[in-house]
């Protein structure tokens, strides 16, 4: 068998032709652009990546793009204050604090400075808290989280009642997508690095979804025959063959997945473009809530 690819990249500008147009609609009603304000401290080259590709697709669909970068040696007033400023800021309707911070940062009191109106990227402790209760809803969802839901649902797989094993238990993505599986009533698995026989768990897997952040960890025999895979992870490895000398990996062994899967996410161009169109989505949907106040 082999796995249909999912295509992030045709899923995501899908999405970004919608939200343009909404952001169009808004303007021409006379409100403001939907504002996005970025924040970077230090630079880590990664972050500097991913921060340039969300301000440049913000562009793309017609939004305010507010970039904010601090030295790596920035204070935790220095952040907090930033922070505060953009919160109380008309311009600006969704705050993105771009992690890792320096590690003489407390992150969570950063995360926990942003107003929850404001938190399009749904870590605010009050966010992520109402995602973990029954019956309450987060204001807002993380993004690659909720780019991988998305991405599974577009195959038409019915998550109810299905066995999904997450690989991670990172705040930014194996925790949220966990518990985002919860409540559409999936069975669901947490592994980390003390689980023991990951592959006879990811075997039972209907949905697997692997951010554990290392390269092609999830082998072939790992899957269950028409299972829907999700790789977040995006690892760089040497190959002299390559241009750069290195090119990029997913958490899981794409070719030997691709055999065994039904469906499958190719790295790069699977959840990478969806975390971006949903942090879009989610500043067009601050956009309108504080447009309507
Ligand atoms: N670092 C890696 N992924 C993310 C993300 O989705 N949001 C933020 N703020 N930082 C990240």
């Amino acid at each position: 068998m082999t796995a249909q690819i999912i295509d992030g990249n045709a899923v995501a500008d899908k999405l970004r032709l919608e939200i343009a147009a909404e952001a169009a609609a808004m303007v021409a009603q006379g409100l403001p652009k939907p504002g996005l304000a970025t924040v970077l401290v230090g630079e880590n080259p990664a972050s500097q990546v991913y921060v340039r590709m969300k301000r440049k697709n913000c562009e793309e669909v017609g939004f305010d793009s507010f970039g904010h970068y601090l030295p790596e040696n920035a204070t935790q007033e220095e952040v907090e204050t930033l922070v505060r400023g953009l919160n109380a800021d008309p311009k600006v309707n969704g705050i993105l604090v771009q992690l890792p911070l320096p590690a003489h940062l407390n992150e969570e009191r950063v995360l926990s400075a942003i107003s929850i109106e404001k938190d399009v990227d749904g870590f605010h402790p009050i966010n992520i808290g109402r995602l973990a209760q029954k019956g309450r809803e987060s204001l807002f969802v993380p993004c690659t989280p909720d780019g991988c839901i998305y991405l599974v649902e577009q195959t038409g797989f019915n998550l109810k009642g299905a066995n999904a094993v997450v690989l991670g238990r990172s705040n930014i993505v194996g925790m949220p997508v966990a518990l985002l599986l919860v409540k559409r009533d999936a069975t669901v698995t947490i592994c980390h690095s003390r689980s023991k026989d990951l592959p006879a768990i990811c075997r039972e897997a209907d949905v697997l979804i692997a951010a554990v952040g290392r390269a092609e960890m999830v082998r072939g025999d790992w899957i269950k025959p028409g299972a829907v895979v999700i790789d977040v992870g995006i690892n760089q490895v040497d190959d002299p063959t390559a241009k750069r000398g290195h090119r990029l990996v997913g958490d899981v062994c794409f070719n030997e997945a691709k055999e065994v899967a039904g469906w499958i996410t190719p790295v790069p161009g699977g959840v990478g473009p969806m975390t971006r169109a949903m942090l879009l989505r989610n500043t067009l949907r601050a956009a309108k809530i504080q447009a309507n106040r």
